[in-house]
């Protein structure tokens, strides 16, 4: 029961859960916003969380914890060999995901690491549904690369399809046929999709990809980073699964792959993460890596407090009411946002509400940042920080960059409906403003390869028009 019927017949998320530790924010006056940019660089990353009113960058270590969980810290044995917190959370991964060995390693790509070293060599290529910029990396520092096999319909910003984040299953097959089977040492999954707009991807896909991927020998890798949202979205969007509970679901998701990873900064709601499988050779070969770059492996870098919060997490997510809280949102929003005319990504996927830059400034070249701009011009209407998801997070000229989206990340159970209709308000009044948003530029245009984080310029003094006309409007 997380959304709730209205008298009027229309529906409302609501918050399957009561606040008992708060964190105060504060909203900044708009000319100290256009201040905290400057010296962020324009770039949302590098701002001050002090600064930030409403913080949706993402839900990265940001989810807030249960009672159950912040006891659980508590709990914790911080032997540095053979720690009852790493037992408890291998029996924890046993009994949920079924995968009999369990390495613990300090993040998501800290993961990425490690399974990299193992398995790719030079000349290697790793089919996925859709990269991931931290993995994409670390399999090109090994002299390896990704062979994206998204379906077509994962490549449009809108449509109706539940499952944007399908395998090519053909493409897949022909790959397979053509390349040298030793040059693929896995076949990666991203359940749900992240730089499409968290988009899921359909058990029958996962499965099907499964049964090719034994059928040539190769073993299949699961990022189950974002599988939350996954989780709740085949519970809502198959048919087929309606009726299964989540624990079921997860369960049978986990038997069709062979190693599975995950970032526990999101599933899990910890700062953490973690490598999970059956085969011993495989096992071997990263737990030897994880003694040598993270820590010992009954706790793999991380505290062994987080290890607890994670078991507990993981707990927490077999709760169908949990899963649905950021999707809820999200839809909610998505909803709203359509009903306003401001362009989004559809369906409602993951991880947060997307906006299309490319159609909320498609007056600004395509060249022009659009999202790194349309973020910029959100906190100075709003104090919401979000994360650009275009040309500018995406480095390199040639890489693929299909769109510019921002996205408004719904950290589970931290925000209320009201920051959310605060939000929807403020991102319609600047969609409603628009034109005003001008164009960026690198601020230092002779680096070759930008990170996410370097600074950007704007173009004139569009910013504080902006901000001139948001303090005229008289909303604070
Ligand atoms: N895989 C996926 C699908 C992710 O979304 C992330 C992180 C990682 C791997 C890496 O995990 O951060 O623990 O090292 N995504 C975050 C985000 C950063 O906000 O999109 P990590």
């Amino acid at each position: 029961m997380s959304k709730v019927k209205l008298s009027d017949g229309s529906y409302m998320p609501i918050e399957m859960h009561r606040v008992s530790t708060v964190h105060p924010i504060r909203l900044i006056p708009v000319e100290d916003r256009v201040a905290a940019l400057d010296e962020a660089g324009n770039c949302s990353y590098n701002l001050k969380s002090e600064d930030v009113f409403i913080d949706m960058l993402t839900d990265s270590g940001f989810n807030a914890m249960s009672d159950a969980q912040a006891g659980a810290f508590h709990l914790a044995d911080f032997a540095y060999a053979g720690s009852e917190s790493y037992y408890r959370m291998a029996d924890k991964i046993r009994e949920i995901l079924g995968k009999e060995r369990f390495v613990p390693v300090h993040q998501g790509r800290a993961c990425e690491h490690m399974l990299a070293k193992a398995f790719v060599k030079p000349g290697d290529l790793i089919p996925t549904n859709f990269h991931f910029c931290t993995f994409q990396t670390q399999v090109r520092l090994l002299g390896g690369d990704l062979v994206e096999m998204l379906q077509e319909k994962g490549m449009v910003t809108g449509g109706e399809d539940g499952f944007k984040g399908d395998y090519d299953l053909e493409k897949l097959e022909k790959f397979l046929k053509e390349t040298p089977l030793e040059r693929v040492p896995m076949i990666r999954i991203e359940a749900g999709t992240n730089l499409i707009g968290g988009q899921p991807i359909s058990m029958d896909n996962i499965i099907a990809v499964s049964e090719i991927a034994k059928r040539y020998g190769v073993r299949t890798l699961l990022d189950m980073s974002l599988v939350m949202d996954n989780l709740h979205f085949i519970k809502t969007r198959d048919a087929k699964r309606r009726d299964m509970t989540i624990r079921e679901i997860i369960r049978e998701m986990a038997d069709a792959v062979d190693i599975i990873y995950f970032s526990g900064r999101k599933l899990g709601f910890a700062r953490g993460g973690g490598i999970c499988m059956n085969d011993e050779k495989d096992f071997l070969a990263v737990r030897a890596l994880v003694s040598c770059y993270e820590g010992f492996p009954t706790f793999g870098g991380m505290s062994s407090a987080e290890l607890e919060v994670m078991r507990v997490g993981f707990d927490d997510t077999m709760d169908a009411d949990v899963v649905s809280q950021g999707p809820d949102f999200i839809e909610y929003m998505v909803e709203e946002f359509r009903k306003r005319g401001v362009p989004v990504v559809t369906p409602a996927g993951g991880l947060g509400c997307h906006l299309d830059a490319d159609r909320f400034c498609e007056h600004l070249g395509r060249r022009e940042f659009r999202a790194a701009a349309l973020a910029a011009a959100i906190y100075i209407v709003s104090g919401v920080r979000c994360m650009e998801r275009g040309l500018s997070s995406e480095k390199h000229e040639d890489s693929i960059c299909p769109f510019e989206l921002v996205r408004l990340a719904v950290p589970r159970r931290v925000y209320t409906i009201s920051h959310i209709n605060y939000v929807i308000d403020r991102v319609t009044w600047l969609y409603e403003h628009r034109g005003m948003i001008g164009a960026m530029r690198w601020e230092d245009e002779s680096i070759e390869t930008h990170l996410f984080t370097d600074y950007i310029r704007p173009v004139g003094d569009w910013r504080e028009k902006l901000a001139a006309e948001y303090k005229k409007a008289n909303l604070e």
